[in-house]
């Protein structure tokens, strides 16, 4: 049995601090999609830390993490992750796997990401510069090498003959840039990675499955920024919706049950692209400064609105949210009065669909208002606890989308998250 927990708007909606906290109901803590572009930040004991690579089941005791074969996998950040992982006292041979499918993000797929961008000018995509896109074309043009290429005794070989092919492309964008050190710790990083639980991903889950394990799938990015269901050009480069769950891991759609969407009380997007709700005013900065948006990734200022509820009911729909979890409510606790996106104003039509292209549309949202509720609400610890007014404001999502409410995080420390009953 496989849940799925997944971003519903353009990444950050705290996924990470979520998985944490369902962790220890799970046996399996697995990533599908998606690589150190990824920046899911959680607290041990206090002490913040950020993963990009490594799945957030990490530390809880008997929980395994895979990485999955729709990952990009770059051995350099993972090799640091492990260390901070390491410094905790986890032991990463016993709870850490990584599947031989999973490609490898090289040196110059990361130039190959800075160049690209360099090149589009005003039209960049805001890209991590993790390298994700070039890594993710040399899988879909089956260049790429895998991480079970790296047993092979003409690793090196293929290597070379893929970063010649990568210089020639270079060169045509005239970077010149010496990567020399980034290949020295790539190859170091390689040495460390041969040394983890590299597996048959496959096989591996669905044995897990079999002996009655639970399986969390985390999701990385967010559903708007989907290859396919996104904002295009102003995407990421994979399945980032629960349909990648099946070709990021090797499991049967049957297998799925619930599928877990969260999202802010409010929204946010870092990088180039269509944001219909974003506030770029006292109010956006005041959204920003209080819940301390700023990227996990790259430390960008993340551009900050309203919530979207046009967005969000497209994003339950392509990916069948059953529940949501709800984060940074406590994000709201100031503000007067909230506004909730329920239609774009596209010419002279209104509509509630995300339309093609977004990016050329110009659609003006249309707010329904409500009561903020000014009171600090970081301390609350039952669902009774909470205001009337932020009842309101959740129930009212409820219902636009259909998909209940089932958790409300107030905070971003371990325990701060209630329990919302089911209607
Ligand atoms: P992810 O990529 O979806 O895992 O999210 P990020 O880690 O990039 O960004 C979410 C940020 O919000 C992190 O700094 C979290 O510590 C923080 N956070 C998560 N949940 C809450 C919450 O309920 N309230 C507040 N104030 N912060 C939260
Ligand atoms: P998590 O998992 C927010 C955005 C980038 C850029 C676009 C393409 O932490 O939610 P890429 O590096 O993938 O080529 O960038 O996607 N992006 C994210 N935004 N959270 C993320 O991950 C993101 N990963 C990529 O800012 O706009
Ligand atoms: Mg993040």
């Amino acid at each position: 049995m496989v849940d799925v927990l997944l971003g519903l708007q353009w990444g950050d909606e705290g996924k990470g601090k979520i998985v944490d906290y369902f962790a220890k109901d799970y046996g399996v803590i697995a990533r599908f999609q998606g690589g150190p572009n990824a920046g899911h930040t959680l607290y041990v004991n206090d002490t913040k830390v950020v993963l990009h690579q490594i799945p957030s089941g990490v530390f809880h005791d008997n929980v395994i993490n895979l990485i999955g074969n729709g990952v990009v996998l770059d051995p350099v950040t993972l090799k640091r992750e492990c260390d901070t992982v390491a410094s905790f006292g986890i032991d990463l041979k016993k709870n850490l796997f990584i599947s031989e499918r999973t490609h490898l993000i090289l040196p110059t797929h990361r130039a190959l990401d800075k160049a690209a961008e360099l090149s589009k000018g005003s039209q960049k995509i805001g890209s991590t510069l993790k390298g994700i896109s070039p890594a993710y074309m040399d899988k879909t043009g089956r260049n790429g090498l895998r991480v079970g290429d790296l047993l092979d005794k003409n690793f090196t070989t293929a290597y070379i003959k893929l970063r010649l092919k990568h210089q020639k492309l270079l060169d045509n964008f005239a970077f010149t840039e010496d990567i020399s050190s980034w290949e020295e710790e790539f190859f170091e990083a390689l040495e460390f990675l041969k040394e983890l639980n590299i597996v048959n991903g496959e096989y591996f889950i669905n044995k897990q499955i079999a002996a009655g394990k639970r399986v969390l799938a985390e999701g990385a990015q967010g559903s708007m920024l989907d290859i396919d269901f996104g904002t295009f050009p102003f995407v990421t480069s994979s399945n980032t919706i629960s349909a990648g769950v099946c070709s990021g891991l090797g499991i049967a759609p049957q297998k799925i049950r619930d599928v877990i969407g969260v999202t802010k009380a409010y929204c946010t997007r870092v990088g180039s692209g269509p944001f219909p709700t974003e506030l770029e005013d006292a109010t956006g900065e005041l959204l920003r400064s209080t819940g301390n948006e700023f990227g996990a990734t790259t430390g960008r200022p993340r551009r900050c609105g309203w919530i979207d509820l046009v967005a969000l009911n497209f994003a339950c729909m392509i990916n069948g949210v059953t529940k949501i979890v709800m984060t940074k409510a406590d994000v709201l606790d100031a503000f007067p009065d909230l506004q909730v996106c329920t239609s774009y104003k596209i010419g002279d039509e209104e509509t509630k669909e995300i339309p093609f292209r977004l990016d050329r549309r110009q659609p003006v949202p249309v707010y329904q208002s409500f009561a903020g509720w000014n009171t600090n609400t970081s301390g609350i610890r039952n669902f009774e606890g909470l205001p009337g007014t932020m009842k309101t404001y959740v129930d009212f999502i409820n219902k636009y989308l259909g998909v209940p409410v089932h958790y409300i995080s107030n905070g971003p420390g371990r325990d701060q998250i209630i329990q919302a009953p089911i209607a």
